[in-house]
């Protein structure tokens, strides 16, 4: 999709259709009336636009309410073919968080009838500085005209695709460019330049999804290393690929014994992105769970809903997308992402409950559950990070179901070693517009993964199941500041949203990208 920014005034712009948001504005109260009154305000200084949208609003048609949509032909005083009013819900709630949703929204909508381009307006009542008052009781970020263009694109973006790819009747119904429209007065190099980084991020998010979304037929542990390799070639960023040989090599017996029931080769693929400037320290490594089918091996999974398990590679496609836009936007921070690819299947040759591992770091594993397998390619793949020089680790993974119970699909698990890494981390999760929740790895869980026999187990049993599973991964970073994402419950989209499809979510590729620039701009406080 292609993108640009306009300052006409939205009344003269020829288009498609003119998409402008309204927001629901509480009506002053001075009679003490506690009725719900709706005050729709268009967000737009135009006088025509107001003009052309008076009538549907007095006819009550036009509330504001968030994702509402009317659409008028023929709009009078206006060029554009159509005007769309969108709503975003109560103003004083409106965030990116929103905005994104409304872009999303408009391109699906628009899209569905045909259409291949269209104007965003960005809403007015965003222009000038932030309101750090009113930012102060908001969950995401509302920042200036700058903020309104990168998620406006952003959300477009993620609207723009559709996952039915193997459809042979698929229609290609698609967005082909998006004009967005922001007020003259606004510095319009920063918002050229946001409006590209938005491309970037949702095009990265757009890519993720694509490898998610291939079956795992079409998407075997080699084909996400080809895929890999190949963006990085694309984006200049160093790939390195490894096979079962290395694998063994590097003693790696935790990750090894995941692929070894497997006729697919596994692949470690480990990308750099080293710009000549940055400095030495701090070095971030962003680790992902890449399992191209997760059938449960010998401790196999019921037959029902198995077919999902084809997105059990969601953190590792995460990691590669959030590469691809990082070597696009060229922070400078030194950062490698690494991918433990692997199917995880029944054979002669697998793995059996009862076995004992050797993980790269040396630690024992006694192996209760075959199914438990995420964190067993992990514990190689963090420690294999940290030995390449990685000060400061990520990790994100379709960890486990007891994550979905405990948070349901609106919010991923989070789980942090380290204060500082944390708090800066979620400040990203604030502007990134992506919801993860802070769960805990407090010590006392640490004996819920207590072996007869060897170091650990790697299964702590029912009770806790997404936290146990994080001691575990606990046990391999060492004192490195550590971040954990268990994304099982928001990595697919189980149903259709009017802003996104159903299928795979992209989740996470935003917010790793804008933690990458939020530490390049400005470092933590202790390496
Ligand atoms: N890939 C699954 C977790 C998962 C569940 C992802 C639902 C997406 C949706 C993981 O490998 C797994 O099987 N975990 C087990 C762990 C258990 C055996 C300790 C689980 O959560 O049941
Ligand atoms: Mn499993
Ligand atoms: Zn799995």
């Amino acid at each position: 999709m292609k993108t640009t920014l306009h300052t006409t005034p939205p009344s003269q712009l020829e288009t498609e259709c003119l998409v402008v948001p309204v927001l629901d504005v509480a009506a002053e109260n001075n009679n003490g009336d506690k009725s719900d009154k709706h005050k729709p305000q268009i967000q737009s200084d135009d006088k025509a636009v107001l003009e052309a949208a008076a009538d549907l609003i007095a006819a009550g048609e036009v509330t504001g309410k968030m994702l509402e949509i009317a659409l008028l032909h023929k709009p009078s005083g206006l060029k554009a073919k159509r005007l769309m009013l969108i709503g975003g819900g109560k103003a004083k709630n409106f965030s990116s968080y929103e905005l994104r949703k409304l872009a999303g929204a408009a391109v699906r909508n628009l899209k569905a009838k045909d259409l291949k381009s269209f104007a965003f307006v960005a809403p007015s009542s965003w222009m000038g500085q932030a309101d750090p008052a009113s930012q102060s009781t908001l969950a995401f970020q509302r920042g200036g005209m700058g903020d309104a263009v990168k998620s406006i694109v952003e959300g477009a973006f993620v609207g723009n695709f559709d996952p039915d790819y193997y459809k042979s009747d698929r229609k290609e119904q698609k967005i082909d460019e998006m004009v967005i429209v922001a007020p003259a007065a606004a510095n319009q190099k920063a918002l050229q330049s946001a409006m590209e980084q938005g491309g970037i991020i949702g095009e990265a998010q757009n890519f993720t999804r694509d490898l998610v979304n291939e079956p795992s037929n079409r998407m075997t542990p080699t084909i996400l290393a080809e895929r890999a390799k190949k963006m990085c070639d694309e984006t200049g960023l160093k790939c390195e690929i490894y096979g079962g040989d290395k694998i063994k090599e590097l003693k790696m017996g935790a990750f090894w014994s995941v692929s070894q029931g497997s006729d697919e080769e596994p692949r470690l693929i480990v990308m750099r992105h080293e710009p000549a400037g940055a400095p030495e320290k701090p070095v971030l490594g962003l680790v992902g769970k890449g399992i191209t089918f997760d059938s449960g091996g010998i401790s196999i999974k019921p037959a029902d809903g198995m077919e999902k398990m084809k997105y059990d590679m969601a953190g590792g496609a995460a990691m590669i997308g959030a590469m691809r836009a990082i070597a696009q936007l060229k922070p400078n921070l030194r950062v490698i992402g690494i991918v433990c690819a692997s199917e995880n299947m029944p054979s002669g040759k697998a793995q059996k409950p009862g076995d004992v591992q050797i993980a790269m770091s040396g630690k024992s594993i006694e192996i209760i559950n075959t199914d438990a397998e995420g964190r067993l390619v992990l514990a190689d793949g963090l420690h294999y990070a940290r030995q390449l020089g990685c000060t400061h680790l990520i990790d994100a993974a379709t960890l486990t179901g007891a994550c979905v119970v405990a948070l349901g699909m609106v919010n991923a698990g989070i789980f942090a070693n380290d204060e500082d890494f944390y708090e800066r981390f979620s400040k990203s999760l604030q502007k990134s517009g992506e919801k993860m929740w802070r769960l805990p790895v407090d010590e006392e869980y640490r004996d819920m993964i207590k072996s007869n026999i060897a170091d650990i187990v790697n299964s702590g049993g029912r009770w806790g199941g997404a936290v146990t599973a994080a001691m575990f991964l606990k046990e391999f970073v060492g004192d490195t500041p550590w971040l954990h994402l268990d994304i099982a419950g928001v990595a697919w989209m189980e149903e259709n949203k009017p802003w996104i499809a159903k299928g795979p979510s992209g989740i996470a590729v935003r917010s790793l990208v804008e933690f990458v620039r939020d530490l390049a701009a400005a470092p933590l406080s202790k390496n």
